[in-house]
């Protein structure tokens, strides 16, 4: 069900979670002054509460009102990246974030989404906590047909003209013992990050047994189907092996059943665009076992694809 900027900040105030379009990807919106509606999110995502939920908001005076350290760095992320896709985490003063969306942590996150029709919203309701409007475990929403499959058509969604330009989530930096950490990869690399903070913030591996973002600890981003990754070219053995294959609309993977393409093997922007609609696709044609050709640079523009499509391939 589409609605109006008017319509969905009505709807937030009776405590109905709306789907809200982002440059990332869609959240599932609740105010954050109203518990039980952050409760229903948890509940309709089937979310651990373990899980925080990242604050979205249309100017950064919120998060310095709460913030109880203001860590060095943290103004010249905000100016060189807000609005946009980079997500910070800080420590708060406590009576001032609802527990619920820090699941109890003594730290909050936060962001300004660049998306007009959203800023508009959020002018009206105030912060609004948004998780990625997907089933927890799924694939993230970049399209309304996405959040209808997951949720069914009942649930409210912000009408928009534009789409999810990045098409994964925002980049998140934690603050933790005097340095900014890399929590998540995402939609900002980290070699902007670096040449703005000055240092390269430090990275934990996709192996972590403690990630710095509780939400990297439960599975993520995954289809159905298995999927192999493949730093080495398709062979021709290949193909009786796979129902299909996830790859690139330059090249050619002969006798493959069916070919999935995410863009050319050079254009990274694309593939992150294309990708969450690439993994659904991979369902909806009921592929069980998946060759994904992953043979592009580990450079920057690419790393946050990679680290998706390697936890989509973990069981
Ligand atoms: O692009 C995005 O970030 C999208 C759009 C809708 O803004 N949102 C999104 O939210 O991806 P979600 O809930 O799917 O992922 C939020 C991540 C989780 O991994 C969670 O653990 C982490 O942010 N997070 C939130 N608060 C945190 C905190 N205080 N400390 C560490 N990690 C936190
Ligand atoms: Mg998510």
């Amino acid at each position: 069900m589409k609605v109006s900027i008017e319509r969905a900040a009505a709807l937030l105030k009776c405590s109905q979670p709306v789907a809200i379009p982002t440059e990332t990807v869609w959240g599932l919106a609740a105010r954050l002054d109203d518990e039980p509606a952050m409760r229903q999110i948890f509940f309709l995502k089937g979310r651990p509460l373990k899980n925080p939920l990242i604050i979205h908001l249309s100017d950064p005076k919120f998060l310095f009102s709460c913030c109880t350290i203001k860590p060095p760095g943290l103004h010249e992320l905000i100016d060189a990246f807000w609005p946009g896709g980079l997500t910070v985490v800080v420590p708060v003063n406590e009576n001032k974030v609802p527990s619920l969306a820090r699941a109890g942590l003594p730290t909050a996150a936060f962001r300004i989404p660049d998306h007009t029709t959203t800023l508009s919203l959020i002018k009206i309701t105030g912060p609004l906590v948004a998780p990625s409007a997907n089933r927890s475990g799924s694939p993230s929403a970049t399209t309304p047909a996405h959040i209808i499959k997951d949720f069914g058509s009942w649930l409210p969604i912000l009408q928009t003209k534009t789409y999810c330009r990045h098409g994964i989530e925002s980049t998140i930096l934690i603050w933790q013992d005097d340095a900014w950490h890399v929590g998540r990869l995402g939609a900002i690399g980290i070699d902007a990050i670096a040449t703005v903070l000055g240092y390269e913030p430090a990275r934990h591996t996709a192996h972590s047994d403690q990630p710095l973002c509780p939400g990297q600890l439960f599975r993520h981003y995954a289809p159905q189907a298995r999927l192999t990754l493949s730093t080495g070219a398709w062979k021709e053995d290949d193909a009786s092996q796979y129902d299909g294959v996830l790859g690139f609309s330059d090249r050619s993977y002969p006798g493959a059943r069916r070919i999935i393409t995410l863009s050319t093997s050079t254009d990274a922007a694309s593939a992150g665009n294309a990708l969450y609609s690439a993994l659904r696709d991979l369902d909806r044609f009921q592929l069980k076992s998946v060759y994904v050709d992953i043979n592009v640079p580990a450079s920057a523009d690419w790393l946050a694809i990679l680290d998706r499509l390697e936890k989509a391939s973990q069981s």
